[in-house]
């Protein structure tokens, strides 16, 4: 039954579309709107509610044939015909499954990330789906929170590229789709708004306490990409932001998202985050919790049954107006109507997209630049001519189609992956003199037995090289799964060791789903590749790089040394007492040492304060030389310092860089800002900017980048009295700017 047949050709159609529509809606068909549930839980008690019209949204249901004799039921049988929206969590793709959104971000190549999103959406839309919830985009700086695995690292910069381009390739699909006319496919859901990453400890769900001013320059810069590119929705957080949840949150949902940013997304609760305020303390009963939520305009009930339990009662005691109710059922028709799904509810029952050729070659492209080259004594590319040449394939990662697609994949089929054995053995019929051997070791990543130790020595014996695929097993990251030990799970570690004492070379693969605290590791390998979790195709990706192909994947995460040293991060502030150069160890100190001896500064005394490897490394099969950064085409004057003045803005600063050795490869320079002095102590490094150039062998190329007087600022408050107020300015300050392969290197001291 179609609703309205009115032409839909620009914004005042839409609202008077939808206006129309509201107005015969009764109030518990509108408090249906708000309502998402997922029909499988409960399956008979849900089905008579699509037909009284009293669901918005179904999800986790896949499959063109049943999500359409569902959405029959809204269409058909229900009194006004409002389509429901099929949403699922499509998070690093949907068949075809890409890396780990964390690997994603380490190939610093948006273009890259986008062409992903949009196959993902045909994969996805093939079977009804409408609403994917992701991207994830919550900054994240402790590898301890298992949801690193989900977003794109601990830079705001790199990850507010990234929201944009997944938002992008969702939404902004120009091609032929068989889903009707809208040129929307399928609609991004940015979350978790917001602070989720932040939570104490590295344990989810935990608490955040993130001062206003560093919400807005850290952690909220991604979302506002995000809806800046057209996010047609979010979703609130689970946690409580300085004691107050998000869900309830009217600052985040009301000021910043609609006052602020002016945003027309729709807001949808986390898994029951809205009934979670009684387990937080926040409400007595989940009536009052309906209240808070309605209060702070969470628009959409994720499975949590607050809304359609509670609203109707709190409109006829008149605590909640039915305008408040109106402004959410309005985002939640205005998803559906720029989806098109007034006009065409249902999706063809034809062989569902998956597994293109297209598809299955992006996922290798991606997984191959998600790739971080950590070390290279050498043995790097695979030095493949000699007659014969034996190779033992060993480690727990070495061939599991199931672990190597990471966390999130409830569409992604494991017997689809190429894990690196097969890809090897694939490889191997293109180039007779290699000889594969294959002793894994260790069953699984968490595996402690030592039991098959000699035969994985006596197999290393026997060879030229050793490949160590090493790691962690999906179910050890993503949602719930912290952990407090970040280094390789298991005997991995124990067997390496044993296998470095052969005195065969050895590559280490690591197939993660976070930085792990690898030093020990590292020392024990002559080369390293971090490859996080590839997905379908990461063992061609990680053969590509073996057998040749430059990586090009650079670190968007700090590699600790130690899991003590975590939060550990680039751009943080210098205190008023920098570690020492060089810092002062446990062993330095002299026994009985008076307590003013060794001096004071900010270290620990087991490792200083240098990570294992900065933000932004990654090495490949030659090597850059870097020229001296300049400023607007020149030299900086003194110690390249540049004195700010209003008219000097916006500036470009640029950098050449020459391909020193006798491989072609890409590069990713990345422009860094220190502010020196200000009103407020600023981080010791910012990224601003990166690229990934093509840098042909014995070539030379100039990368520019232009930065404005916004690029430099940052959010100030001022306390009052119990006032305070933030603005967001730049300071008459100076500043000085680097062009570096990562931010280790970055010269800005
Ligand atoms: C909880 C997770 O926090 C969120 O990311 C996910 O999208 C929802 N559950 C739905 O499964």
């Amino acid at each position: 039954m179609a609703v309205c047949s009115c032409s839909k050709n620009n914004k005042s159609d839409e609202d008077r579309f939808i206006d129309d529509l509201l107005s015969r809606m009764t109030l518990e068909e509108k408090i249906g709107q708000m309502n998402q549930l997922d029909p499988e839980w409960d399956a008979e008690l849900k089905e008579p509610l699509i037909r009284e019209g009293k669901v918005g949204s179904i999800f986790n249901i896949v499959g063109a044939k049943e999500v359409n004799r569902l959405q029959r039921m809204a269409v058909e049988e229900s009194r006004l015909g409002i389509p429901l929206i099929a949403a699922r969590d499509v998070i690093h793709g949907f068949r075809t499954i890409y890396p780990i959104p964390l690997g994603q971000a380490a190939t610093w190549n948006p273009e890259l990330v986008e062409q992903a999103a949009a196959l993902t959406a045909d994969e996805a839309t093939s079977v009804g789906i409408r609403w994917a919830f992701s991207p994830m985009v919550d900054v994240a700086r402790d590898p301890r929170w298992g949801r690193v695995a989900e977003g794109y690292g601990e830079d705001t910069y790199l990850t507010s590229q990234m929201a944009a381009a997944v938002v992008r390739g969702y939404q902004n699909d120009n091609r032929q789709s068989s889903i009707g006319q809208s040129s929307i496919k399928m609609a991004a859901c940015v979350k978790h708004f917001a602070g989720y990453s932040a939570s104490e400890s590295g344990r989810d769900y935990n608490t955040t306490w993130i001062p206003e001013v560093q919400l807005r320059d850290v952690y909220l810069p991604p979302f506002k990409a995000a809806v800046d590119a057209g996010a047609m929705s979010l979703m609130c957080s689970f946690n409580a932001l300085n004691g107050l949840p998000s869900s309830a949150n009217k600052h985040l949902n009301i000021d910043i998202l609609r006052n602020e940013w002016h945003s027309d997304a729709l807001l949808v609760s986390d898994w029951g985050s809205g009934s979670d305020l009684v387990p937080h303390g926040l409400c007595a009963d989940k009536k009052e919790a309906a209240l808070r939520c309605i209060n702070a305009r969470m628009e959409m009930d994720m499975q949590g049954n607050i809304y359609y339990d509670y609203l109707a009662e709190l409109v006829q005691e008149g605590k909640v107006k039915e305008s408040q109710i109106d402004d959410c059922v309005r985002s939640i028709l205005r998803m559906k109507y720029r989806l098109g799904l007034f006009e065409n509810p249902y999706v063809p029952e034809e062989e569902p997209v998956a597994y293109t050729d297209e598809a299955l070659a992006l996922a290798s492209d991606i997984a191959t630049e998600s790739i971080v080259l950590l070390k290279n004594d050498g043995v790097l590319p695979l030095n493949l001519k000699p007659s014969t040449f034996n190779i033992l394939i060993t480690g727990p990662m070495a061939d599991q189609p199931r672990e190597q697609l990471g966390t999130w994949i409830f569409d992604g089929e494991p017997e689809h992956s190429v894990t690196p054995l097969e890809a090897l053995k694939q490889y191997q019929t293109t180039s007779n003199n290699i000889k594969l051997l294959f002793e894994p070791g260790l069953a699984y990543s968490r595996d402690k037995s030592t039991a098959n130790f000699a035969k994985t020595i006596a197999a290393a014996r026997q060879s030229d090289v050793i490949l160590f695929f090493a790691g962690e097993e999906a179910i050890l990251s993503g949602e719930a799964r912290c952990r407090a030990d970040i280094t390789l799970p298991g005997a991995q570690s124990a067997l390496l060791a044993e296998l470095h004492k052969t005195g065969k070379p050895i590559v280490l693969i690591v197939m993660a789903g976070r930085p792990l605290a690898i030093g020990a590791d590292v020392a024990n390998a002559d080369a390293v590749l971090y490859a996080f979790h590839g997905g379908t195709m990461a063992g061609p990706a990680i053969t590509r790089v073996l057998t040749g192909e430059a990586p090009s994947g650079r670190l968007p995460m700090t590699f600790p040394k130690m899991v003590g040293q975590i939060p550990l991060y680039y751009n943080r502030l210098n205190t008023g007492r920098p570690t020492y150069d060089p810092p002062v160890l446990i062993d330095d100190i002299p026994v009985g040492a008076k307590q003013f001896s060794v001096g004071y500064s900010s270290c620990w005394l087991e490792t200083a304060t240098e990570p294992l490897f900065p933000f932004g490394y990654g090495l490949t099969y030659t090597t850059f030389e870097y020229g001296e950064t300049k400023v607007n085409g020149q030299l900086p004057m003194t110690n390249d310092q540049l004195p700010m003045t209003n008219d000097q803005l916006p500036m470009t600063i640029s950098c050449s860089i020459t391909n020193t050795g006798n491989v072609d490869a890409y590069d990713v320079p990345q422009l860094y800002v220190r502010q020196m002095s200000g009103d407020f102590a600023r981080p010791i490094a910012e990224l601003k900017g990166f690229q990934k150039i093509f840098i042909p062998a014995g070539e030379t190329r100039t990368v520019t980048y232009t930065i404005s007087r916004e690029d430099l600022g940052y959010w100030h408050e001022e306390k009052d009295g119990f006032n305070s107020r933030v603005w967001f300015a730049t300071d008459e300050a100076e500043f000085r700017f680097s062009i570096a392969p990562n931010a280790g290197a970055a010269q800005l001291r």
